[in-house]
């Protein structure tokens, strides 16, 4: 079987030769196509990252072993890791994180084992990286939440909990503050949890649950969390374990899977031989696994586990009063401990399952939409507009162009009203949210909205505008904070 392999920037060639060394050395049946992929690739001028020949050859592959790569600093260009994690719609990222022996933190001192597996959504939230700046002080993030895609990474979530008899699965969020996004989320989270009712589920408010993580991390088997909070609390629980040494990391889609470390490309030690190669090769056994290589796997695995039982460390980790080995007499020492077994977490040789190289031939972009459940209407608009004038003289200007199809609701500023009611006491930024509605609640159409903003637009300039829409009587827009 044929795989893609990039070796990354920074340390990612040094770390991806030792792992594929111990590969080489365990006769894994695996052939590479080596891709032009990362910051090198930048520079001569491809703007994802990426050549052409490469993007073919992943997407002909399926699969996708990665050393870490940089994303140049500067405006307009976007992280080729990301840019490699959404085209490829792989939804889900999944990072185990595990007490390793030999790696000493706080908790394996106390004795206090974790095994938590984060799966994290790969492709929504803020990383749409869709982003403005309204005003030359006001920035605007996009955050998308969608149905198709919470559901497509939840049910993953559910179908590797159950595999793997997980004890509990949480769903991690805010939708205590974010109802509509992170509210979507959770609903998406139960309504599937329905479909295993074997499984133990429940939720915990991201605050609550990074403070729960380090305080009874082993209370926790699969978390499930939105992008940006599953970004950070998956570092957290790196931590947790001994750092981003020691974090695989499985991007797992339909089509394309990603397989790479969690940690970055370290420019501080790159080109030195110094680097800790075990998260990258704890992500080629998540993969070696994901292909059906069980028993190579579980190898490879048991001899990593010995060697760090016996206190092999590179400079990064272990008992500073015993020498550390570079990269490459860590992977030898490796190599030579093949057949060993460790006292602790010892993995069972299963067979190899036959390997099937997966070709997907797509004609069309796969569309995700969900049933539609409620009629729509929009029964108003906020239209969000530049000013540094105060809140009433805004509204007076506004109460003029509502006309008589729009009634003036509310006037925020970052989401706190300050008109009609509100406090002096709350600071302003020159932008304001002003909410029109139907002045008697009937629907209104998009001519009706056109109609306002031209209005408006004779005495603002208007930054950009959200419909006001009804489902049936469920509102689909927030209130602002004291409406
Ligand atoms: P980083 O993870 O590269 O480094 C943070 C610290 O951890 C450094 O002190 C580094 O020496 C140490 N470190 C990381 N991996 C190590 C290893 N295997 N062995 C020993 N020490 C290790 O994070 P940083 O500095 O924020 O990012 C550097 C670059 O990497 C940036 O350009 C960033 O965009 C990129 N990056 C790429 C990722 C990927 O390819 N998936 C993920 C994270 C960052």
């Amino acid at each position: 079987m044929k795989i893609a392999v990039a070796k990354g920037d920074g340390i990612g060639p040094e770390i991806m030769q030792a792992v594929l060394k111990i590969f080489e050395a365990n006769k894994v049946p695996l052939e590479y196509d080596f891709v032009d992929m990362g910051k090198w690739v930048f520079d001569k001028g491809f703007n994802n990252g990426m050549t052409p020949e490469s993007k073919l050859t992943i997407e002909n592959l399926g699969i996708l072993f990665k050393g870490p790569m940089e994303t140049p600093k500067g405006k307009g260009v976007k992280s080729v890791n990301v840019t490699a994690r959404k085209t490829w719609n792989t939804y889900a990222n999944k990072r185990v994180f595990q007490t390793l022996h030999g790696v000493d933190t706080v908790f394996s001192k106390a004795g206090i084992p974790i095994d938590i597996t984060v799966v994290r959504e790969n492709i929504e939230d803020t990383y749409g990286g869709i982003e403005h700046m309204l005003t030359h002080d006001v920035a605007l993030s996009r955050r998308f939440i969608t149905r198709p895609g919470s559901l497509q990474l939840i049910k993953y979530a559910f179908e590797m909990a159950r595999q793997k008899n997980a004890r509990r699965i949480t769903c991690g969020h805010k939708a205590n503050i974010m109802k509509i996004t992170d509210g979507l989320f959770l609903d998406c989270f139960y309504e599937v949890a329905k479909e295993y009712p074997e499984l133990k589920s429940d939720d915990v408010i991201v605050d609550d649950l990074c403070m729960k993580l380090v305080t009874r991390p082993d209370t926790f088997d699969v978390v499930v969390l939105t992008n940006l909070q599953g970004d950070i609390v998956s570092d957290l629980c790196a931590g947790l374990v001994g750092g981003l040494g020691f974090a695989p990391s499985a991007n797992i889609g339909d089509h394309i899977c990603i397989f790479e470390a969690v940690h970055g490309t370290a420019p501080d030690i790159a080109g030195k031989n110094i680097a800790n190669p075990t998260a990258l090769l704890l992500s080629g056994i998540a993969m070696l696994r994901h292909l059906g290589y069980m028993k190579n796997a579980a190898e490879i695995e048991n001899a990593l586990l010995y060697t760090l039982e016996k206190g092999v460390h590179t400079g990064d980790f272990g008992d500073k009063s015993k020498p550390s080995l570079n990269t490459t007499e860590f992977a030898d020492t490796i190599i030579s401990n093949f057949g060993k077994t460790p006292e602790l977490g010892a993995k069972e040789l299963l067979p190899n399952k036959p390997a099937v190289q997966t070709v997907f031939h797509l004609d069309r972009n796969p569309m995700m939409v969900s049933k539609e459940e409620f009629q729509e209407k929009i029964i108003g608009v906020d239209m969000f507009i530049e000013s540094d004038e105060q809140p009433g003289i805004i509204a007076h200007k506004c109460q003029r162009h509502a006309g008589v199809k729009f009634n003036l609701i509310n006037v925020s500023n970052r989401g706190t009203q300050v008109w009609p009611t509100g406090s002096v006491f709350t600071n302003l930024v020159n932008q304001y949210n002003v909410r029109f509605e139907s002045l008697d609640g009937s629907p209104l159409n998009q001519q009706d909205i056109i109609g306002l903003y031209v209005s408006l637009s004779g005495n603002f300039k208007i930054c950009s505008l959200e419909l006001l829409n009804m489902w049936g009587d469920k509102r689909s827009y927030s209130l602002a904070q004291g409406q």
